[in-house]
């Protein structure tokens, strides 16, 4: 089929999907557009057999009928889809996005968008040279879909914390996982782990304060983890806790602590947002937003359990980030089919990975980085 047959048409009723890059991540995307009415997931893309084998798996019957590539070039070349996912390795990205932009086919992108705020610039170029009406590309940044969070963001719009001033971001979590030929040991693949992990949470300081960052401070280094694995006679080089500070347009003002050797947690994420008139807390593990109000009194808060009831039984059972994959599927084949814009941008996509690249360059240079040094 010739590549035209890739179509970003607003009206199609079944949408034909091809997964590129069916590691940890493509298969947690199989799961949760299985459960999406009328999609199909017509083409799988990884040069790694036992990723193919995984992701076959995981399609069941369905995954016999499936066209298999080892190159997305071919895939593209043949054609038959509609809306490609692209999970493969963060330095992938800015290469295998140049084809599917090409293509014409909506396009979902896995965080971070791509390994340098450079690489994600010439993305952004490219989209515009691609342009097509109604064709959505959207950036895999899916915290914003975890379902504490966003209650937090719910009270942030509604106004009843008032002129929001503060919020402070805690991930204390586990190490990095093993991944295939071990490509995220290595800072040069991941863009840093301040872009790979940290992406999610400077996109929410964004979100959630509804401003832009000036300049970004930030302490971490490699303390505890991979110290003593090798790979080709390297040692990883992957920070594992820091401290960021980064400064709004607006005047407000954000924290990210995040610890990669706290495993022995309740939350993996705690993210706390204060404005003059009260508090809100999002604990993610828990389930639980908190919500306090100056004016009931000292220590008074409400809390509120924030269920997965949303969710269909097969995304609570693969458990997948809370859901929140299958909740950004949903937003995205809404935009697919309303003919809307996407709701996670290139733009978000740029300006996460910049502020992770800024608080590499404060750690790096030991003084805080104006967000237009790292934007030029
Ligand atoms: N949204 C999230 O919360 C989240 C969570 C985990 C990972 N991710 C992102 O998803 C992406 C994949 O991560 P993962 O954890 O699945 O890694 P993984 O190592 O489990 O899987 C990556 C897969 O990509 C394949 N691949 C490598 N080069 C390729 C190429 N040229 N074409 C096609 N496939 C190729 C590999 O063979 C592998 O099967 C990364 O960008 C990662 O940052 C996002």
């Amino acid at each position: 089929m010739a590549p035209s047959s890739s179509t970003a048409s607003a009206t199609a009723t079944s949408l034909r999907y091809a997964i590129v890059g069916t590691g940890m991540m493509g298969v947690e995307h199989i799961h949760a557009l299985q459960t999406l009415a009328d999609t199909r997931i017509v083409a799988l893309c990884d040069p790694h057999a036992p990723s193919i084998a995984t992701a076959r798996r995981a399609l069941g019957p369905d995954g016999d009928a499936v066209e298999v590539y080892t190159d997305v070039d071919t895939m593209v070349a043949n054609g038959g889809f509609d809306v490609v996912v692209l999970a493969s390795p963060n330095h992938t990205h800015r290469a295998l996005a140049e084809p599917l932009l090409r293509s014409g086919a909506h396009l979902l992108i896995e965080k971070p968008l791509c390994t340098t705020a450079q690489h994600c610039r010439e993305l952004l170029a490219l989209e515009r040279e691609t342009h097509r009406p109604g064709r959505v590309v959207w950036v895999g940044l899916e915290y914003r879909y975890m379902a504490p969070t966003m209650q937090l963001l719910a009270h942030a719009r509604s106004g009843v914390l008032g002129n929001l001033r503060m919020l402070a971001i805690r991930e204390h979590r586990f190490p990095f996982l093993v991944k295939v030929a071990d490509w995220n040991r290595f800072s040069a693949n991941t863009g840093g782990t301040l872009v790979e992990k940290c992406c999610h949470f400077f996109d929410l300081m964004r979100l959630v304060l509804q401003a832009e960052p000036t300049s970004v401070y930030a302490s971490g280094a490699q303390d505890v983890n991979h110290l003593d694995e090798t790979y080709g006679g390297r040692t990883p080089d992957i920070l594992d806790n820091a401290f960021v500070v980064v400064d709004f347009d607006n005047g407000a003002r954000a924290s990210l602590d995040l610890c990669m050797f706290a495993e022995a947690t309740k939350n993996e994420q705690e993210i706390s947002l204060v404005g003059d008139l009260g508090k809100a807390e999002a604990l993610v593990t828990q389930g639980l937003v908190r919500l306090g109000l100056r004016a009931d009194g000292w220590f008074q808060t409400s809390e509120q359990p924030v269920t997965a009831a949303d969710l269909p039984p097969a995304m609570q059972q693969h458990g997948a980030h809370h859901g929140s994959s299958w909740r950004e599927h949903m937003a995205m084949q809404q935009a697919i089919r309303n003919n809307t814009t996407a709701e996670v941008t290139l733009h978000d996509g740029l300006m996460s990975v910049a502020m992770g690249e800024a608080a590499h360059r404060s750690i790096a240079a030991h003084r805080p980085i104006a967000m237009s040094e790292v934007l030029v």
